[in-house]
């Protein structure tokens, strides 16, 4: 009983000086535009939520963010942490930072870690290590198939109850290719209130594929990867989860003919939500000329058709959201010939560029637009009740200023993830991450341009 209750003070007192630390972190954000829009005004960031919007605010920090515009703090589904397993490349503690640099305050670690996250240890681990880090909300994914192999369905529930919570499931990287099995994920996971996140390659029509089947490819001499493969599996899982009145999303769509099926089982009110990469709305299978690695991903870059198609669908929202698929590799994994490469690319700290350049810059997006695609809605695809909220008096100070005006060259090597697989290296993008704030607390800023940050 005595142990209890000192149990419970400590807890208490834990909280209060949390909250005292919160209460010392007041901060008056001066001069910055809400989504962009309307006249600059003062937010007063108090206690970890926006106490107060207006004008002549004032506090004992000031931070100037004149020409800043304030969004909320992105959501990322789709990210590789790579802890545990592969530290070599990424840990929680490098991708945390990494993430917050690039404006997240909140990702999801894909399970195709070693060991695989398909049971409630390792989905803990992940959890409780990123809230040990704390820079960034980190929620792990748990695998949908036992290892990843396809054969049997991995504890969901267990995974589901456990301090985790976990609400998102997916075999990334492999495809939940057997259609029974992908309809029993999909009917468990409704029960559970959580979403299979699928993969969507059909494996019989990729096997020993390196490039999307094209022109390109067959020019290069390099195996295709046909857009039917990702096609077929999304229009499956779509009946198959409107058979079973699941939801369903879909990891990196790639392909301009998965956006029509999507834009059709929306029409007949499937529940399904999809992602975009940055690097499918940027790049395109011209890069691949070189046969530069840093060019390999999973799915492959597409055709400048399939570019345009993917970044209208956006626009529209019959894609939902922009999610990295952040996937740090080790120098030797990339720099090595084209077919023994693995796929994948950094994106944390070069998305919200790569959109600004992409969706931004030629109008197809404005910054209410960019709030949607990337915190409100991957936060409502996730069922997280306190990311994507409103720039509004109350609600948590989780945000992100972002510098319209100025721009960066990327640098792999300046980057927080260990690994430096960027395909934007060189590259000069438009808009600066300048803060992140996480409940009121500051968890990344950068005064000067650069690949890197303090
Ligand atoms: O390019 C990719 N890399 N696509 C995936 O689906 C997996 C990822 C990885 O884990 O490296």
């Amino acid at each position: 009983m005595s142990e209890l209750a000192s149990e419970s003070d400590k807890h208490r007192s834990e909280l209060a000086s949390e909250s005292d630390r919160h209460r010392r972190e007041l901060l008056v954000i001066k001069g910055v535009r809400l989504y962009g829009e309307g006249d600059p005004v003062d937010m007063l960031v108090a206690d970890g939520v926006i106490a107060d919007v207006g004008t002549g605010l004032e506090g004992p920090e000031a931070v100037d963010a004149h020409g800043l515009v304030a969004l909320p703090g992105f959501v990322d589904l789709h990210t590789h942490l790579r802890e545990p397993g592969r530290e070599d490349t990424e840990t929680i503690e490098t991708g945390s930072v990494a993430a917050a640099l690039g404006g997240y305050t909140a990702v999801f670690a894909m399970a195709n870690t070693d060991p695989v996250a398909d049971n409630a240890v390792v989905v803990e681990h992940v959890w409780r290590r990123g809230r040990e880090v704390g820079l960034v909300d980190v929620h792990p994914v748990g695998a949908v198939t036992a290892g990843l192999a396809g054969q049997r369905l991995a504890e969901l529930g267990t995974m589901a109850r456990s301090e985790a919570a976990v609400r998102i499931f997916s075999d990334d990287g492999h495809c939940v290719a057997d259609p029974l099995l992908m309809r029993r994920a999909l009917e468990y996971t409704r029960g559970l209130g959580a979403v299979v996140a699928q993969h969507a390659e059909e494996p019989r029509l990729t096997a020993g594929a390196q490039a999307h089947e094209g022109e390109r490819a067959a020019r290069l001499g390099l195996a295709g990867w046909p857009a039917a493969a990702e096609e077929a599996i999304v229009a499956r899982d779509c009946l198959l989860a409107k058979q079973v009145d699941a939801r369903l999303h879909v990891c990196h769509v790639s392909t301009a003919g998965t956006v029509d099926v999507l834009r059709w089982a929306k029409a007949r009110g499937t529940k399904v939500s999809a992602e975009v990469t940055p690097h499918h709305l940027a790049l395109t299978d011209e890069r691949l000329t070189g046969y530069d690695p840093v060019n390999k991903v999973n799915p492959p870059l597409r055709t400048a058709s399939d570019v345009q198609v993917l970044r209208e669908a956006l626009a529209e929202g019959v894609v939902d959201c922009v999610a990295t698929d952040h996937a740090p590799h080790a120098e030797q994994d990339k720099n090595c010939e084209w077919s023994a490469a693995r796929p994948g690319m950094l994106g944390l700290q070069t998305a919200l560029s790569v959109v600004v350049d992409t969706m931004v810059r030629p109008g197809m997006l404005d910054w209410r637009g960019v709030a949607r695609v990337m915190s409100e809605r991957p936060a409502q695809i996730a069922g997280l009740v306190d990311q994507g909220r409103p720039l509004a008096i109350g609600e948590p100070a989780t945000l992100v200023l972002v510098d319209p005006r100025d721009s960066w060259v990327v640098r792999g090597a300046d980057l927080a993830s260990i690994a430096g697989n960027t395909p934007f290296e060189g590259m000069r993008l438009p808009g600066v991450v300048r803060m992140t704030l996480l409940r009121g607390r500051v968890t990344a800023r950068r005064s000067t341009t650069g690949g890197g940050g303090t």
